[in-house]
């Protein structure tokens, strides 16, 4: 048996976190080899509804659980994590201006980046799920001096597997023999859904892939819209959803993704694919157990091109607003 690993969770007392930490104190990101002692992060008003998380927690007597703890100071429960995953976020309300959703997020994940600095752990890993979750990585990361960039990203593995499922559904398959397909740009509704490398059962492409309508008019606005979707349908934002892709997102981060295959993860870029400096955007990406490496040298088309450029002017443009306000 090892040593636990410490995982902070902010947000712990709302529905991703509900969906998350049972599964992650089963033992889900790390398998079952390694204890986690979980440390929870939620504001004043949320701390008792932790609590009782916290009791349900204790009430499943996971054998790998090696503690957990809830606190409304930053600096506490992120002191000592290996793992910090930021689910907590503002959410839009009624009337709210995009830009002023961006400054009260900037607002929490400032002070969260300045707690990783100072306190974390040396081989800390951040992933960011609180929307708009690029910026919020950004303005995380930047508060960040002492922690190299590489080790923030943001969560757009719940996109990659979206389209995943939609792949396969279209061949008729299962979305394990479906490899190498790509998420690009921001994760919002102007991400770009990328067929063009994919392989089924190491084959390149598929007839049933091949049809640019298909693609245009409904796998892309599908898996770009499948949030907007499950609230329709279900009445409530994606949780469970997502609350599984943070834990891929993290096993493959640390555990490395399979040889044949990639993912996608948006990441701090140094000028990938023509895409500026500066920015959390979304490439396709691969780990060998250390940082996420950007799959290099895929061909795009002009199409591509273009589609990714779109997302990333507004990735740009949710950077000037933050900037501007002086909370860069
Ligand atoms: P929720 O509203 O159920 O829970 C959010 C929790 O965060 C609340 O308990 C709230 O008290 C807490 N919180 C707010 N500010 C905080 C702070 N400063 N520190 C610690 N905790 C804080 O929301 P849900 O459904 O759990 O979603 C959370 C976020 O994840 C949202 O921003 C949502 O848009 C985003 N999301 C991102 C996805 C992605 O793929 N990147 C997928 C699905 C959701």
């Amino acid at each position: 048996r090892r040593e636990p690993v410490t995982i902070t969770v902010t947000g712990a007392a709302g529905q991703i976190g509900y969906a998350l930490l049972f599964r992650v104190a089963a033992g889900a990101m790390f398998g079952p080899e390694v204890p986690v002692r979980l440390r929870l992060l939620e504001v004043p008003d949320a701390l008792r509804a932790a609590e009782g998380v916290i009791l349900e927690l204790e009430d499943c007597a996971f054998p790998l659980l090696a503690g957990v703890e809830v606190f409304d100071d930053a600096n506490r429960a992120l002191d000592g994590a290996s793992v910090a995953v930021l689910v907590g976020a503002r959410p839009r309300t009624a009337g709210m201006e995009r830009s002023d959703l961006l400054a009260a997020n900037a607002g929490i994940f400032a002070p969260q980046g300045r707690a990783i600095n100072d306190h974390a752990a040396e081989d800390i890993r951040v992933v960011v799920v609180g929307n708009p979750a690029n910026t919020n990585a950004l303005i995380a990361q930047s508060h960040a001096p002492d922690v190299p960039a590489a080790r923030f990203s943001a969560l757009t593995r719940l996109d990659h597997n979206r389209a995943l499922a939609q792949v396969a559904k279209r061949v008729g398959i299962d979305p394990g023999h479906v490899r190498r397909l790509s998420i690009w740009g921001n994760h919002s509704s102007t991400q770009y859904p990328d067929l063009s490398n994919v392989t089924i059962d190491g084959v390149a492409g598929h007839p049933r892939l091949a049809d640019e309508t298909w693609i245009r008019d409904e796998f892309i606005p599908r898996v770009a819209g499948r949030g907007a979707e499950i609230i329709e349908v279900r009445g409530r934002s994606s949780a469970a959803s997502a609350a599984n892709a943070i834990i891929d997102h993290v096993r493959d981060w640390a555990g490395g993704t399979a040889p044949d295959d990639w993912t996608s993860a948006a990441l701090l870029s140094r000028g990938e694919y023509g895409v500026p400096e500066g920015i959390f955007c979304s490439f396709p990406v691969v780990s060998a157990g250390q940082d996420w490496q950007v799959v290099p040298d895929l061909e795009l088309d002009a199409g591509a091109r273009k589609s990714i450029a779109a997302s990333v002017d507004e990735i740009l443009w949710e950077r000037q607003v933050v900037q501007a306000r002086g909370l860069l």
